[in-house]
């Protein structure tokens, strides 16, 4: 599987690798990246979505599918160290790269993310959208997503913001949701990992998102031993589209911290 990768900025430094949410793509890190500009960036594309598109006969949905890949994509293009932060299900990957791929990252940012497994009943869920997605529903079964993942002062303020995930979540790619869906459904626990990992890392959340909670960053903040959190006030489970100048100066402050 070859995912899609976009260069931002110049290429004289380290990288920092995006990894976006679901069901969105390398694109929810514009507004981020504009504010970046003297940074080399490099957004990818989960698989499924964007420019990554599932042909053939794809491999097994799994977030440790989704890391080599990009481990691979990144190697393709000569990059073998990089800053690398992801958002929800890019945090996932990101977790998934410091199990199996931990050489590559000279530091790590977990946004609106967590460590957690999912319980049975998540898990099920997880796996009755993916088989909805590929039916009728189609990209119907995220868009509620709306309501469920901005926070509560941007769904009253922000219209621009809920307009824009809204058209995001309707061109979701059916065959991305149910890749990334039963990827997530099978993911590990994966806060172990944190705890041997020297590189600078990042905990940020929106202080309004319910579904990274504040126990699931805290617990990764402890788990680590080089870590700055960030709490973005007024801010739910999309800080890339919610506060992106916030996203910004935090990833700026972890790729200075990198070495
Ligand atoms: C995301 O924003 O990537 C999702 O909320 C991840 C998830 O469904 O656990």
């Amino acid at each position: 599987m070859t995912l899609a990768l976009h260069h931002h900025g110049p290429d004289d430094a380290l990288p920092l690798v995006l990894l976006h949410g679901f069901p969105l793509d390398a694109s929810m890190w514009d507004d981020v990246v504009a504010l970046l500009p003297d940074l080399p960036v490099v957004t990818v594309d989960a698989p499924g979505f964007g420019a990554s598109v599932l042909a053939g006969d794809p491999p097994q949905p799994s977030l440790e599918t989704y890391a080599d890949a990009v481990a691979a994509a990144l190697a393709g293009v000569g990059i073998t160290r990089a800053v690398v932060a992801g958002l929800s299900m890019g945090g996932y990957a990101v977790l998934a790269l410091a199990e199996r791929h931990r050489g590559l990252l000279a530091a790590v940012g977990l946004l609106d993310a967590k460590a957690t497994a999912d319980d049975a009943a998540a898990r099920d869920a997880r796996l009755a959208a993916a088989t909805a997605a590929e039916g009728e529903a189609g990209a119907g079964v995220v868009a509620g997503m709306l309501t469920t993942t901005l926070g509560a002062t941007t769904l009253r303020e922000q219209p621009a913001v809920v307009e824009d995930l809204r058209a995001r979540l309707a061109a979701a790619p059916p065959a991305g949701i149910a890749w990334a869906q039963r990827a997530m459904a099978h993911r590990s626990e994966r806060l172990w990992v944190l705890e041997d990992l020297e590189v600078p890392a990042l905990v940020l959340r929106g202080a309004e998102d319910a579904g990274a909670p504040q126990e699931a960053a805290e617990a990764m903040a402890a788990a680590l031993s080089d870590v700055e959190v960030v709490v973005v006030p007024r801010v739910g489970h999309m800080s890339a589209l919610e506060a992106p100048a916030a996203v910004a100066d935090a990833l700026r402050a972890l790729h200075a911290r990198a070495r």
